[in-house]
């Protein structure tokens, strides 16, 4: 604790418990309870605190790991007791007046309109293939006779305009009449990124309500034809990208990306709690660059964290040269191995989002 000293009992107040419940994280998470909007309720009555939250997770390990946390951080400050009472969250916060000062942050959550699903693909670690997975699966999907499009969340690495080959895009992109962003299209699939718009500013510095809000507007701005699943590709981590979006939009799912060793596993569960926590449907685990460095982990940790194992797409020297320029696997080489699981990976969100086989004649085509 960074406490100096035990304040004496008298000076334990409400606000100088919610000021110490800013520092408490959620469990496997950066992000703390207040901001997310889960302390319900402080009270103090002679050095005796109880703290409500509000939550939806019923998981006796993390609340038992968040009762441990809470106490850590309120004992130095005088409190005798510490009670951690455990509610259901509030419905309907945009109903309720904003008393307590913060404003929800989950209040203005919307749901995209032209976008009948949108969901994430995300990742605890950097480099395991998210980007090339978003990529591949939205053409997938299209390929799959879904209308499928992409959006490049992740702020401090955008990489789809390298993937997609639209390295031009900043200059192309435009607004339209109403201040939307109109998308741009690469492969027969309507792609926004962040890289169109970053310039020269680095988001590396950004504070966080800097990302909230950047990230919202992103989300939400965009003039999008119809669409039946929009996917997002995140940053890597558990940082305020994912938690900006889900506040933002309505998210239906997210996928997780990992990689057969098993320190990769470790973060992929980071990334399971984070979903879990912002209580967005985990569709599943797909474990990427199977082959020449294991496997199976993906599989592993899906059975841990009972989520679908969505398949996994094998290590292939050849996504790299495709990643570079610009032409994705699922159109240079779609009856290739890994083409072939992009393909399948595909079918099993489709599925887990409600849409059977699509197209019936696929089969013939193929066969
Ligand atoms: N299945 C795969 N086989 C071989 N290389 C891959 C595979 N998937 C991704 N890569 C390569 O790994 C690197 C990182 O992929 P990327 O999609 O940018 O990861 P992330 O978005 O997670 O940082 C890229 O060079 C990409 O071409
Ligand atoms: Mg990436």
């Amino acid at each position: 604790m960074r406490t100096d000293h035990p304040a004496d009992a008298g000076a334990l107040t409400a606000s100088v418990v919610s000021d110490a419940l800013r520092r408490v994280p959620y469990p496997g998470l950066t992000r703390d309870l207040v901001s997310f909007g889960m302390v319900e309720h402080v009270s103090v009555c002679d050095a005796r605190v109880k703290v409500t939250l509000g939550l939806h997770t019923r998981d006796a390990i993390v609340i038992a790991q968040l009762e441990a946390s809470i106490d850590a951080a309120l004992r130095p400050l005088g409190a005798a007791s510490v009670a951690v009472d455990v509610v259901a969250p509030k419905p309907a916060p945009a109903a309720l007046p904003a008393k307590r000062g913060t404003p929800d942050p989950w209040a203005d959550q919307v749901r995209l309109a032209r976008a009948r699903h949108v969901i994430a693909v995300g990742a605890g670690k950097g480099g395991v293939g998210k980007s090339t997975v978003a990529v591949n699966l939205a053409l997938a999907l299209a390929r799959d006779g879904l209308r499928a499009g992409l959006l490049d969340a992740d702020i401090y690495g955008p990489s789809l305009p390298i993937l997609l080959g639209i390295e031009d895009g900043a200059s192309r992109v435009r607004m339209s009449e109403d201040k939307h962003i109109l998308p741009l299209e690469a492969h027969g699939v309507p792609i926004i990124s962040f890289g169109f718009f970053l310039g020269e500013g680095s988001p590396a510095i950004w504070r966080g309500p800097m990302v909230s809000k950047a990230v919202k507007q992103f989300a939400r701005g965009v003039a999008w034809p119809e669409l039946d699943v929009l996917v997002v590709d995140l940053p890597p981590g558990t940082g305020d990208v994912p938690l900006s979006l889900a506040q933002a939009v309505a998210l239906s799912g997210a996928v997780i990306v990992t990689q057969p060793p098993r320190v990769a596993v470790a973060e992929a569960r980071k990334a399971a709690d984070m979903f879990h926590a912002l209580e967005v449907p985990l569709l599943g685990i797909v474990e990427n660059m199977s082959g020449p460095f294991g496997r199976g982990a993906g599989e592993t940790v899906a059975g841990e964290l009972t989520i679908p194992f969505l398949g996994e797409i094998p290590f292939d020297e050849a996504i790299v040269a495709e990643g570079d320029v610009g032409v994705p696997t699922m159109i240079a080489r779609p009856g290739s191995e890994a083409g072939m699981a992009f393909d399948h990976l595909a079918r099993a969100v489709a599925a887990s989002l409600g849409w059977e086989r699509v197209e019936e004649n696929l089969a013939q085509a193929e066969s």
